[in-house]
């Protein structure tokens, strides 16, 4: 019978066949889909057009796996961890954890916010023996995996035609790596945070908990940040 769709060379012949399995699934980490909202671009009248890179193709769902093997790459090879032995700890509010796949999680008290949960997550580094924090909101490898990864897959897969670049910020390190390096390629290029006026970190920390903004945001390559209430159509523009 023959095949429709997209046709595959060989795919009947087995000599032809290559395989394509890994063992290693960090390797399927990267090279997300890029998908363009043209029905979103076209009722909002806007004349660039507009897309989305869909970051939840990750193996273990957010973009953070980007992150995550960096970080425990990086601590592996100064010898800072051990296999088996090191408990893991990470100040996040969720995402970052599964890429890291942790076993055990402490809730907090929402109400205290950022400086509460660096608190809970110092406690438990200084009370607990082989405990280690990554820390993605001070750890260089957090940017620096945006600049090898996210930044180079964004503009290979656009063609280079990038011109506005928008995160979705958290701790603001995809915004800096990806920023950087898409900056790098083409200093015309726009970039710009958004971030749920409802949790700040970005914006706020900056108020809050300046570690964010000494580490991982690249301050100096911002020009837009915008605070988006996530319960309302209203929005709030801020510039550093
Ligand atoms: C799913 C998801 N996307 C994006 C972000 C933001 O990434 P970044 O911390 O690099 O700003 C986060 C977390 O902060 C996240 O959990």
């Amino acid at each position: 019978m023959q095949s429709e769709g997209i046709p595959v060379e060989g795919i009947h012949d087995p000599s032809m066949q290559k395989e394509n399995i890994t063992s290693n699934i960090t390797e399927l980490i990267g090279w997300t889909p890029l998908v363009e909202l043209k029905n979103i671009a076209s009722k909002e009248g806007a004349l660039a057009r507009i897309f989305r890179k869909l970051e939840w193709h990750q193996p273990l769902s957010p973009v953070k796996d980007h992150i995550a093997l960096l970080m425990i790459e990086d601590v592996e090879r100064r010898g800072l961890i051990k296999l088996g032995l090191t408990t893991l700890i990470e100040p996040t509010s969720g995402n970052n954890t599964i890429s890291l796949a942790f076993l055990e999680i402490y809730l907090i008290d929402p109400a205290v916010g950022i400086a509460g949960l660096f608190a809970k997550a110092e406690e438990l580094v200084a009370t607990r023996p082989n405990n280690y924090m990554l820390n993605q909101a001070m750890n260089t490898m957090n940017p620096r995996a945006h600049f090898q990864s996210t930044g180079p897959e964004i503009w290979k897969d656009n063609a280079g035609k990038v011109d506005i670049f928008i995160e979705g910020a958290g701790t603001g390190g995809t915004f800096s790596g990806a920023g950087q390096f898409l900056k790098e390629h083409n200093p015309e290029i726009k970039v710009t945070i958004i971030e749920p006026v409802e949790s700040p970190c970005c914006l706020g920390a900056a108020r809050v908990h300046t570690r964010f903004k000494e580490s991982v945001l690249a301050l100096f390559l911002l020009r837009r940040m915008l605070a988006w209430p996530m319960r309302s159509s209203q929005s709030r523009r801020k510039s550093p």
